[in-house]
């Protein structure tokens, strides 16, 4: 299908009242109209069950952008005000969609422009299948009134508990939205350090010919959180940090490290490529489970969720092998938890000719300290023979000055025009599900489940993980010495 070439745009967020218009979207908007990279005809409709005002949301935004440190931009505010409506609506009642609907129509009738529709569900999961069948109902997913424009449902995670259900989400939201119209958000591929991975592979002849198994000896991904739960005991109950981190963002980091080149750098070339990279991930046997998973939980979590026997993992590891001509042979690990000692997301590919020699490695810091970092070899200086590792680092902030957009920055604009390379299709979704779905099984019936102190670098059975594969696997992140460049 080609794109039709408008911009004009009517962004209609479910959730207004919520922490996720609050935190991210709101102050997003308010960057991007600051920045000029919003379209000339554009409107925010805000839906809510519990009603709100314009004042409100503007303070929210206010408030928000002043905790980054800037003074808000009165201007900005003020224009905000103006181009933000709300609609409170019974989501449950499919008259308040047809009365969403004149809203729209009427949006779209004082600009006198078609204008495409954009439906972000910044709402829980479970409720995006009864909406978009509303949605559908009200004739909301086919444009604008004119039949010129697109409608697009923009959706976060989960999609999904298990690879059943995320197929099932799947049937019902393609009875009402295509494929083409769903853009599946997946913050981490927005984030600017993971847009650089694709280019720093394929644009460096330096690395690129030693971006394979004849020197790569392991892959490890690590994405460490200081904070807890941070109150959403109900969402965290049911996902865990497997789904919640590793069988979304991790895997999607994991798949742009790994996969074949594509043919050019445009959506449908590089998600052809990581799908092909998902689906050549070994699949893992039910007995082996033990051997190539790990979870654990912080301390005091159980007393948090007010659940004595809460299973849920708030720290999980698991090491998968690649079966194509690129990866056979070499380890990817991958962790993630809740309550460790810093919040880092890096991506580490040790390099090495055989077992026992020198390594060097490469570093992607995906935040903080944003940076690619290499460590090499070098003679120590003096009458020595002696070698010592050095590195050698590129930092974001020393070398492009400027602001970085915000992931949520990027999704906006990327799905205002219309652009999917930064969302996740639902077939990797799926075999994303595929590939942990024998580790949710085993750990839905294992009572294995170690604790871990608050602040630590989380349970030390992980290292085993990389004891069995004869690799050395840090307990905590990579760059440790990385602090000394800022
Ligand atoms: C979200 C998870 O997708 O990513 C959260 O649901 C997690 O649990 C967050 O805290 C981490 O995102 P970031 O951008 O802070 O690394």
């Amino acid at each position: 299908m080609t794109k039709t070439p408008i911009e004009s745009a009517i962004l209609t967020i479910f959730g207004i009242t919520g922490d996720l218009a609050a935190r991210k979207l709101l102050p997003s908007l308010y960057y991007l109209f600051q920045a000029e990279l919003l379209p000339k005809n554009f409107a925010i409709v805000g839906v809510t069950r519990s009603g709100t005002t314009v004042d409100k949301l503007i303070e929210k935004i206010r408030t928000s952008v002043e905790s980054d440190g800037v003074s808000a931009d009165q201007a900005i505010l003020d224009h905000m005000a103006k181009v933000i409506r709300i609609v409170e609506m019974d989501l449950t009642n499919a008259e308040d969609y047809t009365r969403l609907k004149k809203e729209l129509d009427a949006v779209e009738d004082s600009h006198g422009v078609c204008m495409n529709r954009l439906f972000y569900l910044a709402i829980p999961a479970q409720t995006f299948a009864h909406i978009v069948g509303l949605l559908a109902h009200a004739e909301l997913n086919s444009g604008c009134q004119h039949g010129k424009a697109e409608s697009r449902l923009l959706i976060e995670k989960p999609f999904g508990y298990d690879l059943a259900s995320a197929q099932e989400l799947i049937e019902q939201l393609n009875t009402a939205f295509s494929e083409e119209q769903i853009y599946r958000i997946d913050h981490y591929l927005a984030k600017e350090t993971t847009q650089n991975i694709l280019t720093f592979r394929f644009a460096n002849p330096l690395f690129k010919a030693a971006w394979d198994n004849s020197l790569v000896s392991h892959i490890m991904i690590t994405a460490a959180e200081k904070i807890g739960i941070e109150g959403r005991v109900a969402f965290y109950e049911q996902t865990g940090a497997l789904r919640d981190l590793i069988q979304s963002h991790l895997f999607q980091l994991m798949a742009l490290v790994t996969m074949e080149e594509p043919k050019e750098l445009g959506s449908d070339a590089i998600h052809r490529e990581k799908l092909r990279l998902l689906e050549a991930v070994e699949p893992i046997h039910a007995d082996k489970v033990a051997n190539i998973a790990v979870r654990g939980q912080y301390e005091g979590y159980r007393e948090e969720v007010a659940d004595p026997h809460s299973m849920t993992e708030t720290y999980a590891a698991v090491r998968l092998a690649i079966d194509n001509d690129r990866w056979r042979g070499v380890p990817v690990l991958l962790r993630t938890g809740k309550g460790l000692a810093e919040k880092a997301t890096e991506i580490t590919l040790v390099f090495c000719e055989k077992p026992g020699a020198e390594t060097n490695s490469l570093t992607f810091r995906i935040q903080p300290n944003e940076g690619i970092v290499v460590s090499l070899q070098a003679k120590k200086p003096g009458f020595t023979d002696e070698m010592q590792e050095v590195q050698m680092d590129f930092l974001y902030r020393n070398s492009f000055v400027g602001i970085q957009p915000d992931a949520y920055q990027r999704v906006l604009v990327d799905a205002l025009k219309g652009d999917k390379t930064l969302f996740a299709t639902s077939e990797e979704v799926l075999a994303s599900w595929r590939i942990v779905e024998p580790i949710l099984h085993a750990w839905s019936i294992s009572k294995e489940l170690p604790t871990y102190e608050i602040g630590s670098w989380g349970p030390s059975e992980a290292t085993n993980l990389a004891h069995n594969a004869h690799i050395q696997w840090p307990m905590d992140k990579i760059t440790k010495n990385f602090m000394r460049s800022m």
